[in-house]
């Protein structure tokens, strides 16, 4: 087959953090209409049954350290190989694109192919599952900052570059794609200073019916994370806003897709 006239539309588009109304009006909208979804392995299989179903729903899902996912010169290769076909192509990931999702690498690509694209924001996870867990954010009592970390690396790696120190003095700090190294995480932020009775929580498949939450503190986090055998996707939190949970939970009323108001 060769190129279109003029080549479609690519839209990186965030499905928001779990649960399937969660992505907005537009994210769905862009979803209905693309003649092929390329999908990451976190995106819920219920949220592409709103694709068109003619389109050609394709995944490409990398699970972080799982055997067999795609790789990302593939996924860059096929963006523009059905752009240049004329397609408009839906490139579906969880939470927000450019938010620890390589949205900004593929825009990078496409850019440079002279293809088409547009961004679609998406509810990133560290706010929506902390906030489906009764945990805010940003609580201003609760300090004036947050950062938002990838825990994809051992911190005992090389490949492992954060600061420590500089992490362990911010009010809170949550991490992405941290479940496997909770434990050494929390001991890293312990010995650069952080006091180990700091309220700590992991939330497991946020905004899912099957979320889990842990609440401990940064020297219980691990254990508690090991006991009760959390494998993901879950972020991890630190810092005082964990306290509010325990004051928000009792008085909030179901989601609404839960049946409540
Ligand atoms: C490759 S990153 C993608 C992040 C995504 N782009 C975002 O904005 O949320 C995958 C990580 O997102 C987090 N994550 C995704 N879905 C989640 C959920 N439903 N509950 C908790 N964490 C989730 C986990 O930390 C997981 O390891």
């Amino acid at each position: 087959m060769g190129r279109a006239a003029s080549p479609g539309t690519v839209y990186l588009v965030g499905a928001g953090p779990g649960a399937t109304d969660l992505i907005t009006v537009r994210g769905l909208r862009v979803l209905a209409s693309a003649d092929v979804v390329l999908h990451d392995a976190l995106v819920d299989p219920e949220l592409l049954l709103e694709a068109d179903p003619r389109a050609e729903v394709v995944s490409v899902g990398k699970r972080g350290y799982c055997v067999g996912s795609t790789r990302q010169e593939h996924i860059n290769e096929a963006l523009v190989r059905y752009a240049r076909l004329g397609r408009s192509v839906c490139r579906l990931k969880c939470g927000d694109p450019c938010v620890f999702g390589r949205g900004g690498e593929e825009a990078e690509v496409l850019a440079a192919a002279g293809v088409p694209f547009a961004i679609v924001p998406g509810v990133t996870s560290a706010v929506g599952a902390l906030a489906a867990a009764g945990i805010p954010l940003t609580h201003r009592d609760a300090g004036q900052a947050v950062a938002l970390v990838t825990g994809h690396h051992d911190p005992d790696s090389p490949d492992c570059t954060l600061d420590w120190d500089a992490l362990a003095r911010l009010p809170g700090v949550v991490f992405y794609m941290a479940v496997r190294h909770v434990a050494k995480i929390a001991a890293r932020l312990a010995a650069s200073g952080l006091a180990p009775d700091t309220p700590a929580a992991v939330v497991e498949a946020g905004t899912l019916p099957r979320q889990r939450v842990c609440v401990s503190t940064v020297a219980g986090i691990g254990d508690a994370v090991a006991a009760a055998a959390v494998t993901g996707p879950a972020v991890f939190v630190v810092g005082a806003v964990v306290r509010f949970r325990e004051k928000l939970l009792g008085f909030a009323a179901p989601a609404a897709s839960e049946g409540g108001a």
